[in-house]
């Protein structure tokens, strides 16, 4: 699917991008909103830059999110309520780590059932643990510039400033993947009910992903 084809769609692409913690998501989600022209909507983005500036909600958030537990689900709800009304995201969305557990799904559907809209397909980036754990804990962002690296996969240049996100230690990791299975992995059957769930196999390099997602996506009509 091109840009071109998503600009002349008579209707916008609101994309889901499920997956476990380090599956991909991020850097998927980046290429993809640059591919098909509409913003990518992170929730630990989100999460990351209120904690970086001090808010009320990111000084509430800092302690869960190292901890690798999820923030509470009415605080993340009223986020990506008020993010969706920004005028960006009335051309389409990508939402990158949200809904992560069922009561934010079905709040997503009410949200989008009162705007009249609804989701697209749901995409869930699968990987073996082992890999999703080589995939966090050896994660490194530049602080200057925010661009993501991988010690093994794609290293960082000599000058690079590297930061060590605290939920990528290995302890937290696996509290962020225990999480996942026992809360985040319910909204599989959910969006499998609705017909929307798509199944991408995360294993290989980024720009084979990207061409199974959007297979995926064509594959809808
Ligand atoms: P969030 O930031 O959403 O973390 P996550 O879901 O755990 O996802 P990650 O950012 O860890 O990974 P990713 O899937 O984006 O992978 P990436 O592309 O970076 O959430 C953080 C925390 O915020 C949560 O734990 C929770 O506390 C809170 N939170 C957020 N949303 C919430 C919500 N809705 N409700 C409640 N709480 C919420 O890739 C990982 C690494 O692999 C990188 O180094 C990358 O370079 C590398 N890589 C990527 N693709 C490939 C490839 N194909 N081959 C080799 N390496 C690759």
């Amino acid at each position: 699917m091109s840009a071109e084809r998503q600009l002349d769609g008579a209707s916008a692409l609101r994309l889901v991008l499920l997956g476990a913690p380090a599956s991909g998501k991020g850097t998927q989600g980046q290429t993809l909103a640059e591919e098909l022209g509409i913003p990518k909507i992170s929730t630990g983005d989100m999460l990351r830059a209120a904690r970086d500036a001090g808010t009320e909600l990111g000084k509430l958030a800092d302690g869960i999110m190292s901890a690798g537990k999820l923030v509470p689900d009415d605080l993340v709800i009223r986020l990506v309520d008020e993010r969706l009304e920004q005028p960006d995201a009335q051309r389409g969305f990508i939402l990158d780590g949200f809904p992560r557990t069922l009561p934010q799904a079905e709040a997503l559907d009410r949200l989008l059932q009162s705007k009249g809209v609804s989701i697209n397909a749901a995409i869930n980036i699968e990987l073996p643990r082992e890999l999703l754990m080589e995939r966090a804990t050896l994660r490194r962002a530049d602080v200057r510039t925010g661009q993501i690296y991988h010690l093994k996969y794609s290293p960082p240049p000599p000058d690079a400033e590297l930061e060590h996100r605290a939920d990528d230690q290995e302890e937290a990791v696996k509290t962020r993947l225990d999480v996942y299975d026992a809360l985040t992995a319910a909204l599989l059957p959910y969006y499998e009910k609705l017909g929307l769930l798509r199944r991408v196999d995360g294993v290989g390099r980024p720009e084979e992903i990207t061409s199974r997602i959007l297979n995926a996506l064509d594959k809808q009509g």
